[in-house]
C-alpha cells in the first residue's frame, strides 16, 4: 500500500463482523471470504462464517446484484456454503461443472492457499450473487 502510494484502503484490525454495526445498507459493491477458519468438528459448524447470523447482515451491507465470492479448500466447508449462501438470498453463479476449480481472473493467491496447496488440499472458488 506505501509502495504504491494507495489512499483508498482500509483496514479493521478486528473481528469483522463489527463492521456489520456500522456499515450502511446497501453500501458494498463485493465481499470476500478467503480461507475462512474451518472448524472442522461437527458440533462447532454453526461457529463457521457461513451461517445466518453472518449471512443476514452481510445481505444487508451489500447491493443488489453485489459480488459474495468464497475460497477454501475444505470440502465440508463447500457443502455448507452451498446450502447456507442460497438460502439467505443470493445466486450462485456457476458456469460449468468445473468451474469451482478455476480462480477469479483477478485473484491473488493467499498465504493461507499457497500453504493448502503444499499440502495437497484443492482450492474450491464460489462466486454468489446478492438477489
Ligand atoms: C485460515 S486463515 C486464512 C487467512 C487469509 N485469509 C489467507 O487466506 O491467507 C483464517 C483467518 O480468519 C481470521 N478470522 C476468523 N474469524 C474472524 C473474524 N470474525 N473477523 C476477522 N477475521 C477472522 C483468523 O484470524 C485467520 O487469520
Amino acid at each position: 500500500m506505501k509502495k504504491r502510494k494507495l489512499d483508498n484502503v482500509r483496514i479493521h484490525a478486528g473481528d469483522a463482523r463489527d463492521l456489520f454495526d456500522v456499515l450502511p445498507e446497501a453500501s458494498l459493491d463485493k465481499a470476500f471470504l478467503l480461507y475462512p477458519d474451518p472448524w472442522p468438528k461437527a458440533r462447532h459448524h454453526r461457529r463457521r462464517f457461513v451461517t445466518e447470523d453472518h449471512l443476514e447482515p452481510l445481505h444487508r451491507a451489500l447491493k443488489p446484484g453485489a459480488a459474495f465470492r468464497v475460497a477454501t479448500d475444505i470440502p465440508d466447508y463447500v457443502r455448507q456454503t452451498l446450502e447456507e449462501v442460497p438460502k439467505a438470498g443470493f445466486e450462485w453463479l456457476v458456469e460449468g461443472p468445473e468451474d469451482w476449480r478455476r480462480p477469479w481472473s483477478d485473484w491473488y493467491s493467499t498465504r493461507y492457499e499457497q500453504k493448502a496447496l503444499r499440502e495437497g488440499r484443492v482450492p474450491h472458488y464460489l462466486t454468489f450473487r446478492r438477489l
